[in-house]
């Protein structure tokens, strides 16, 4: 990253915690903070990778608001810790948790659970297949 993009990213952590889901949601221009899903991504998307997945938490902000094992950063409780997600039956305690669920779920979280806290980050269905991948290695620690 530039200077100028860390100094946007810090001034965006400063105001973070001020946001409600709604403005977050919105972005300061009024408009969502990035592009809405493309429909004919399904057919393009390849398997999920799980390291392509890791790397794709930084780029969605996940880890301002996870606790996410082995992610640097990922140190916030906005949202529960996804350490052991791989285990947990249910996702945000609605859908069942499978991988498909779980690409769902990251591409559009208000669709699944209307009200939730959780933003739509815009997240492309191969970033969320390749995220699923790594929440899949997510086992509870011995
Ligand atoms: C602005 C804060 C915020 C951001 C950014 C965010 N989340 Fe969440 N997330 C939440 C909250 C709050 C919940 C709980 C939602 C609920 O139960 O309604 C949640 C729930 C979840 C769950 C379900 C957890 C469970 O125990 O059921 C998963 C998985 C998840 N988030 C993954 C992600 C990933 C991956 C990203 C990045 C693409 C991300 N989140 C970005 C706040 C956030």
């Amino acid at each position: 990253m530039t200077d100028d993009e860390i100094w946007d990213v810090v001034a965006f952590l400063r105001v973070l915690p001020t946001l409600s889901a709604e403005e977050y949601r919105r972005g300061e221009d009024g408009r969502p903070p990035t592009a809405q899903p493309d429909k004919n991504e399904a057919s393009k998307a390849r398997v999920g990778d799980a390291r392509a997945g890791r790397n794709a938490l930084q780029q969605y902000l996940c880890v301002t608001c996870h606790a996410i094992p082995g992610v640097p950063g990922a140190w916030n409780y906005v949202g529960p810790a996804l350490g052991g997600i791989a285990e947990r039956p249910y996702i945000a305690g609605v859908l069942n948790n499978t991988p498909e669920n779980i690409v769902r779920w990251l591409r559009s979280p208000s669709t699944i659970k209307p009200g939730t806290a959780m933003p739509d980050l815009g997240v492309s269905e191969q970033d969320a297949r390749d995220i699923a991948a790594f929440l899949d290695t997510l086992q509870e620690g011995p």
